[in-house]
């Protein structure tokens, strides 16, 4: 299968990586990159390895299209930026996607948080898969668990903790650290979205929580419709009180149906520190889902990090490729 990225940063960098790891049992081609200021490399054959590895990229396609058309790819891999506010540009590079016929895989949660069931029907017409695994919790199953292992099971709701950013920040904090210092560390370990505003301010968890509603509970919501407050009003002194009274505070998210639709939050929640929400450490994840017919159940993703995300697309190419 020929794959053509679009966005070369930290995940598709770890995809690459993994990609020629895995070639002789999974021999994808990389027939085309294309980033934002870095250029783009295209060879409808493979691009040599040299060109992958060092991400030494030729002059930028003019648009994704003309990329797209030149890559021929079987897949087009969406891996850019995050825009918790619209989704854009990857909408409209998976919709370019889908017009030439292309598959399409994505760790972006904005198209899944703003556009889900459109995009799934396009996909449908177009007869291609579209597949978002690594959108929420990064390669832990969570879409392809309801996907594959659930039949005849409705998710009445969920909560989750899915901000990897705000947990670094918070137990920077608890050891004594300031909140700057623990989103410099964040981004040192390449998990924060952007500059890490989206993360600490809620928006990231608020689009996680948007996508999750929208796949398992077919909610057509978007993230600005997500009551989300951030964590940026904690402090290290409030955090050191906390700790004494075995306290500590966690993103949360929840959603559950209601008479009337859905109802989305995110809240920063003080729990204790023995609580399930609260016991995983570091960039640990965690996500239940509370369902009519098989109760409350859940998954776990201890300490992920770019490897983690990076097999998520791994699994989605791989099923894709069936
Ligand atoms: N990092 C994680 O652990 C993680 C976990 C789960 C999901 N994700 C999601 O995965 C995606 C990629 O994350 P990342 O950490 O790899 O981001 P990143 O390191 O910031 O890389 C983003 C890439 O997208 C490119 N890009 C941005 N706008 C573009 C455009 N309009 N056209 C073409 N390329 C464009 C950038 O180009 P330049 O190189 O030229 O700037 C860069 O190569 C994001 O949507 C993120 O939310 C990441």
């Amino acid at each position: 299968m020929k794959l053509a990225i679009i966005g070369y940063g930290n995940v598709g960098r770890a995809l690459a990586k993994m990609l020629r790891e895995k070639r002789k049992e999974f021999p994808f081609t990389i027939t085309g990159i294309h980033t934002a200021r870095h250029g783009t490399a295209v060879d409808p054959g493979g691009l040599p390895a040299k060109v992958i590895d060092a991400a030494e990229l030729g002059p930028r396609a003019e648009s994704v299209e003309e990329f797209l058309d030149a890559a021929g790819a079987d897949v087009a891999v969406e891996l850019t930026t995050l825009n918790p506010s619209t989704g854009e540009p990857a909408i409209s590079h998976i919709r370019a996607a889908f017009a030439r016929r292309m598959h399409v895989v994505t760790a972006n949660k904005g198209p899944v948080a703003h556009a889900y069931a459109d995009l799934r029907d396009e996909a449908a017409c177009a007869g291609v898969g579209f597949r978002f695994e690594s959108s929420v919790m990064d390669g832990a199953p969570v879409f392809n668990l309801w996907r594959h292992t659930m039949p005849g099971v409705k998710v009445q709701g969920f909560t989750g903790v899915l901000n990897s950013t705000s947990k670094v920040v918070i137990e920077t904090m608890e050891r004594g650290g300031s909140f700057e210092d623990g989103l410099a560390e964040a981004r040192r370990m390449g998990i924060t979205e952007g500059d890490g505003a989206y993360d600490v301010e809620g928006w990231d968890a608020a689009a996680k929580t948007a996508a999750l509603a929208n796949v398992l509970m077919d909610a057509r919501t978007t993230p600005q419709q997500v009551s989300a407050k951030g964590i940026t009003r904690l402090t290290p002194e409030r955090m050191a009180e906390m700790r004494t009274q075995g306290k500590t505070v966690r993103l949360v998210s929840r959603g559950r149906r209601t008479a009337s639709g859905v109802s989305l939050r995110v809240r920063a929640e003080v729990l204790d520190r023995g609580d399930l929400l609260a016991a995983t450490p570091g960039t640990s994840n965690l996500i239940l889902f509370h369902t009519d017919l098989m109760g409350t159940f859940g998954t776990v993703s201890i300490e992920p990090g770019v490897e983690q995300t990076a097999y998520g697309v791994f699994s989605d190419l791989v099923s894709l490729r069936g």
